[in-house]
């Protein structure tokens, strides 16, 4: 890892290169723990550049093993390297020249699964954000864009497959059983798009024809004796590119588009030209082995890596204070797929409680960033759900301040002025300002200003005057570094339902900018009022979350029924109908705390009822409403002096109530969803399944007996029931016989499946209570815990620290303690995985004081290590300096 561990980059001490690189040609010679790796460049000095000034190159832990200028070996004195920097001085002072580069990596041994790394006998790469610099000395960052030819070399029979970045244009078979293939990509592309996949693997072929009438070839590649399970996400990049075309008229560019599913990954999927490179459970699904959301995940995210040919490829990131401007709209167009390809309003729901579950906690506590950051230490550190989904959100306030057409056209402009370009969050707003005349200056304080804003609302409605009054408040608490906020330019969207449940239209609106039923909030303070409102109206506000807030509204319980029964967008119905859960949550976890016993009022069962068996709403919106909060969002509610057993007694409770209240509705509920014999993964069968499972977790509470779950279990013929049910015995007959047989024969019955173990750690490490912690200790030494596959980690370790709250955070800190001492030790073996773990502490300020002051000690001991990567480093230093 670097040695420097402590640089900051500002957004300010932006340079352009003083070179430019035209061509690359890269030559691997693939060797398990010695590949060599040659580079050709060519290259000239830019214009206006400073004719003196040395090349400086990127390294990062690399050795270099020749170099040559025109093919003529360099002599010492004009060079200097060490494992981070080469550094070639006495350049031509203009004209082109060539630059060779040698340097020799061990892919085996590449733990941190960055740059070129061989698992389970697959070479593969991931580059992004500065993994290139572990392969080869190169400007390796996002604005210096080229054109590669590479060349790979590989024994014939271990790595009959050779693929990189492009077209194929060449393949030899070579002496001594090696063969080599040579890959051309005509884009000029920044480093971190270059990939490399190279071993034995199986395919699926298919075809698609551009809407300009161009064939592409699709290929996805898969371990053996899975390629039936790669079908899905074939169909879902046919879907997406089909979606793409008509949708924003993006048509794809190359000749072939292909896909590698690899079991070692730190991240979901990686968007390199023309080569997609997947952590396979984005990948593999039948009906077996996947769940639902396992579907819904995988079309969403072959879609993103997808969009990003144009969004992120074709149009690139000037420096990495940028990322948003491909993250936060690829995610949008992902956003948009999925609402088309499902249930609108379902999927947007999804949505909000991710962003509430992850990027508030984030914008609320010590790791809070903007969209678009000004400095960083570690940039791995950054790919976050403040600039992937709040960035999102940004993109489409901008769509509803601009109406969809103006965002189209704005959009259209982006691809026309910028294709082939690296550039910056600005460009992008002008292309929207330029092609509406809308001013977005004041907008633009999403991307600059971190924080969730809090809207306050209060109403009045003047029966004489037939007038309803809303006054609408904002503020930002303060976030690290950012003592002061300014007001933001914030759509709100705003609905009147009257006293039928009818949707009331004003006359007029007057008080400030608004388009159609959108409030354009720009200050502090502002009153708009609604005219020709004939009774006095039950408000929803911020319908389909239009606006990435809080929002603060004493409303009437009256008003709020209202809405939970009859309004119209379901988004702003669901988001009432768990507010008043989680009303009732926080107030019983009040009550437990305070040594009260827990009283719940009957209305919120009899909403949740009424939701659960009402035919005319789709059944995976009823599965949300029957969804109670969990313990994290009542934590989260509650903001501090968190005590995670309060909560969690206090939500058995409510659960065992409303379980009571509609047992029979419950237990109907589980056998009242008709699903066809044969499986199908579409949204509504899901949507059925959901509802299903959703019932029979409260049926079995209401119940006090595990056996309808265990008849599910034994009946389920699908992954998605299985694992419910399993859940469901595991989570809420902890102990019991019927759950540990239950996880014993799933443990048995998918020994030789790598993801649905994983499903089996998560389903142990989230089990509630102190005795877990024991049991997730015991499972780091079972046969199939692989502390080398980030997915395993994830499934055990991060499911345990991140949402098991009471499990991780027992009163006597052990669970603190553990995790520190596997944070110590997996530090060294991948940093990138080990920081995004550790995130899972960040909100510890907000625990009650004992268990607060426990965290702090193990962060600090963490803290105290020398020889921490730079990416732990940076996570623990701004976590305690808050
Ligand atoms: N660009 C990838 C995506 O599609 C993610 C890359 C993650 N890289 C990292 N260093 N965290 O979102
Ligand atoms: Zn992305």
């Amino acid at each position: 890892m670097p040695t420097d561990k402590n640089r900051t980059v500002y957004l300010k001490d932006y340079q352009p290169t003083d070179f430019i690189i035209e061509t690359v040609d890269l030559v691997f010679d693939l060797g398990e723990t010695m590949t060599t790796v040659g580079s050709e460049i060519r290259m000239r000095r830019r214009p206006g550049a400073d004719p003196s000034a040395p090349l400086v190159f990127d390294g990062d832990g690399l050795a270099l093993s020749g170099l040559a200028l025109d093919g003529k070996p360099l002599l010492p004195e004009r060079y200097d390297s060490d494992a981070d920097t080469l550094t070639v001085r006495d350049l031509p002072e203009d004209g082109a020249f060539t630059l060779t580069v040698k340097t020799r990596i061990n892919p085996t041994a590449n733990s941190q699964l960055l740059g070129l790394y061989r698992t389970n006998g697959i070479y593969s790469t991931q580059c992004e954000a500065e993994g290139f610099r572990r392969i080869t000395y190169f400007y390796d960052r996002p604005d210096v864009l080229a054109v590669y030819t590479v060349t790979i070399i590989a024994d014939e029979k271990t790595c009959p497959l050779l693929l990189s970045n492009g077209n194929m244009v060449e393949e030899q078979t070579l002496d001594d059983g090696r063969h080599m293939a040579r890959w051309h990509d005509p884009f000029p592309k920044p480093s971190y798009l270059f990939a490399l996949v190279a071993g034995d693997l199986a395919m699926i072929e298919d075809r698609f024809t551009t809407m300009s009438g161009r064939d592409v070839t699709l290929r996805v590649y898969v371990e053996h004796g899975k390629a039936e399970r790669a079908g899905y996400a074939m169909d879902a990049l046919k879907r997406a590119m089909k979606w793409d075309e008509e949708r924003f008229g993006r048509e794809y560019d190359l000749d072939i588009f292909m896909i590698v599913a690899v079991s070692d990954f730190n991240m979901g999927a990686m968007e390199n030209k023309g080569l997609n490179i997947f952590n396979d459970r984005l990948i593999l699904a039948d009906p077996e082995t996947a769940t639902d959301d396992d579907y819904a995940r995988i079309e969403a995210v072959v879609a993103h890596e997808y969009f990003h040919n144009w969004t992120g490829n074709r149009i690139t990131c000037r420096d990495w204070f940028q990322l948003s401007l491909k993250e936060g709209l690829t995610v949008y167009r992902e956003h948009e797929f999925s609402a088309d390809q499902r249930s609108r309003p379902v999927v947007r729901v999804d949505e909000v409680k991710f962003l509430r579950a992850h990027q508030f906690p984030e914008d609320g506590g010590p790791l809070a960033h903007p969209v678009r950051p000004t400095e960083y230490v570690e940039i791995d550190n950054f790919y976050t759900t403040t600039v992937y989904e709040k960035g999102s959100e940004v993109s489409r306030m901008i769509a509803t301040l601009l109406g969809p057409d103006g965002f189209r056209q704005g959009l259209d402009l982006f691809f026309e002025r910028h294709d082939g370009g690296a550039v910056t969050i600005e460009d992008y707003l002008k292309c929207f300002e330029e092609a509406t005349g809308h001013d977005l200056t004041h907008f633009a304080l999403w991307y600059h200003q971190a924080g969730t804003p809090v809207i306050s609302v209060a109403s009045a409605y003047d029966e004489d005057k037939r007038e309803l009054t809303l006054t609408l408040g904002q503020t930002t608490t303060p976030t690290p570094g950012e003592k002061v906020k300014k007001p933001l330019h914030i759509p709100l969207r705003v609905g009147l339902i009257g006293p039928n449940g009818d949707n009331m239209e004003p006359s007029a609106i007057t008080g400030g900018e608004h388009r159609k039923d959108v409030l354009e909030l720009t200050e502090d303070e502002q009153t708009f009022v609604f005219e020709g409102i004939g009774a006095r109206p039950a408000i929803s506000v911020n319908r389909d979350f239009s606006a990435p807030v809080k929002i603060r509204f004493d409303q009437s319980r009256e008003d709020r029924l209202r809405i939970a029964g009859a309004e119209t967008d379901l988004v702003a119905r669901w988001d009432t109908i768990n507010a008043l859960a989680l009303e009732t949550l926080v107030k019983a976890a009040g009550d437990v705390k305070a040594g009260r016993s827990v009283t719940i009022d009957g209305e919120l069962g009899d909403v949740l009822i009424a939701t659960a068996e009402d035919d005319a709403l789709e059944p995976a919106f009823r599965a949300l409403a029957l969804t109670l909060p969990s313990e994290l969002d009542i934590g989260r509610a509650i903001v501090d002096n968190v005590d995670p057993d309060a909560i969690h007694t206090a939500r058995s409770a409510v659960f065992a109530a409303i379980a009571q209240a509609g047992g029979d509705s419950f237990a109907r509920l589980t056998t009242a969803m008709e699903n066809p014999r044969t499986f199908s993964p579409d949204a509504e069968s899901a949507g059925r399944r959901a509802l299903t499972n959703a019932a029979l977790a409260l049926a079995v509470a209401g119940e006090g007996d595990p056996a309808r779950a265990n008849r599910a279990y034994g009946h389920a013929d699908n992954m998605t029931d299985m694992l419910a049910a399993m859940r469901i015995l595991a989570h809420q007959f902890a102990g019991s016989a019927e759950a540990e047989d239950a996880l014993s024969d799933f443990r048995r019955r998918f020994a030789g499946e790598p993801l649905v173990l994983d499903k089996w750690f998560s389903t142990l490490a989230t089990v509630p209570g102190a005795q877990t912690l024991e049991r997730v200790a015991a499972l780091m030494g079972d046969d199939a815990f692989d502390e080398t596959n980030p997915n395993r980690v994830r499934a055990l370790i991060g499911a345990f620290a991140s949402s098991n709250p009471t499990g991780f955070n027992r009163d006597d800190g052990a669970g603190y303690n553990f995790f520190a001492d596997f944070i110590l030790t997996s530090d060294k073996r991948n940093a990138t995985l080990t920081a995004r773990l550790m995130t899972a502490m960040r909100s510890f300020e907000a625990l009650e004081p004992t268990r607060q002051a426990l965290a702090r000690r193990q962060i600090e001991r963490i803290a105290a290590h020398d020889d921490l990567s730079r990416n732990l480093r940076d996570i623990v230093d701004r976590m305690l300096k808050s």
